[in-house]
């Protein structure tokens, strides 16, 4: 299908189905364990009802939104995803290009390939840099060093990582021993030409971050797992304070899900939170991200930046939870999909397509503006009992 007849985020996903092996394909749609929470993402944002006022004047309607110091074309950002340009060569640097096009800002991954000295300044205003707290102290330090050299605005700390959850899906189609593959893995590599032309063209694919750590191995996946072997799980509040003191810019913690949690990162310093559960790929079994936005967002509106990520996937979804007290909504999958599908072009085509809904849906409700809709908060929802 051609991009111009793509117009839901299910359309992106079918196209960079047929575009990855399916082993990478599993991986980005993927999550943790029975995948419960995954699926409580998308199903959950069913429990909100749209509340539209109608004879109201939506002439003249404004999309633009304040969230981490700005002022944005959209309540919108990209969230971190780490090994994008794994599944299409220059997906980091096509994604960070279209959120420039638009006017929305990007957050770079710690496991992304593509250097901070590169990415960064693709990211226009609004640049932003997601950090896994290390181990060793130092080597996070020289991390948030050099991305401050860089010109990156915000860090954002992800909490919600001290293990790796367990994938199931990743675990069946041999993730782990993807450097030595097997006849069915060839086979499935050989059966998508277009990744695989990429992936020859880019060889051989590091790890940005990895560039100075001999003993991190060298090649992308060696990297990788001695990064994810590098994060801290003793990381806590005094953790977070330290980093606090060592952070000048915006600081943002990523991965959170209750109001108790909430408070404590802004009792610590923390300029903004991001209601996540990483995408349903950590904690299976937790609450979906809307549900835990409603109670954070009536908790916490007005006493610190609340940024929204999980299972977005439609316009409809960033007006829940602009309604429900988020300032922004950072897309994961729905991005993802349009970067494999498509590159540049193709993350391009996904926001406009989440402009066209966004827009339709304030008008159709009686809002003129994104300023107006969360003025209105909760008043332009209702909230049905159990699921949808
Ligand atoms: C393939 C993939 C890789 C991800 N990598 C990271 C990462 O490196 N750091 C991080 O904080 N979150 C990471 N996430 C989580 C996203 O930032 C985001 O929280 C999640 O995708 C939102 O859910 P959604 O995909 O349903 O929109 C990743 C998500 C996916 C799908």
């Amino acid at each position: 299908m051609r991009l111009s007849r793509m117009v839901a985020a299910e359309d992106f996903r079918r196209a960079a189905r047929r575009r990855l092996p399916r082993i990478f394909f599993d991986y980005i749609d993927g999550g943790a364990s029975a995948e419960a929470t995954l699926a409580a993402n998308v199903a959950d944002f069913g429990r909100y009802r749209l509340r539209p006022q109608v004879l109201r004047d939506v002439a003249v309607r404004r999309l633009d939104a304040d969230f981490l110091g700005g002022r944005h074309a959209l309540p919108l950002m990209l969230g971190p995803v780490g090994s994008l340009g794994l599944f299409r060569a220059g997906a980091e640097a096509a994604s960070f290009r279209a959120a420039r096009g638009v006017g929305i800002p990007a957050c770079m991954s710690s496991f992304a390939i593509t250097d901070p000295e590169t990415l960064l300044p693709l990211a226009g205003s609004g640049g932003a840099f997601q950090l896994y707290v290390l181990k060793d102290r130092e080597r996070t330090e020289a991390i948030l060093d050099r991305i401050a050299a860089c010109g990156a605005e915000s860090l954002f700390v992800t909490v919600d990582t001290s293990v790796s959850g367990i994938r199931e899906r990743d675990i069946r189609n041999g993730l782990r021993v993807l450097s030595r593959p097997g006849p069915r893995m060839i086979a499935d590599f050989l059966a998508h030409p277009l990744w695989l032309a990429d992936m020859v063209r880019v060889h051989p694919v590091r790890m940005a971050l990895a560039r100075d750590w001999p003993e991190a191995g060298c090649g992308y996946l060696a990297q990788a797992a001695f990064l994810a072997g590098q994060i801290d799980p003793s990381f806590d509040e005094r953790g977070l304070a330290w980093l606090r003191s060592r952070w000048n810019g915006r600081l943002i913690v990523k991965g959170i899900l209750t109001v108790k949690d909430a408070r404590r990162c802004v009792d610590l310093g923390a300029d903004g939170i991001v209601v996540s559960n990483h995408g349903g790929r950590q904690l299976d079994g937790v609450s979906s991200s809307v549900a835990a936005l409603a109670e954070i967002g009536a908790a916490l509106a007005g006493r610190a930046e609340i940024l929204f990520d999980g299972g977005v996937r439609r316009g409809g979804d960033v007006v829940k939870a602009l309604a429900l007290g988020a300032s922004a909504c950072l897309l994961g999958r729905a991005y993802v999909y349009g970067a494999v599908a498509g590159g540049e072009a193709g993350v391009a085509t996904v926001l406009a397509t989440l402009r066209a809904e966004i827009d339709m849906t304030l008008a159709l409700m009686g809002f003129a503006s994104v300023d107006e809709l969360r003025a209105a908060g909760t008043n332009a929802l209702e909230v049905t009992t159990g699921v949808a």
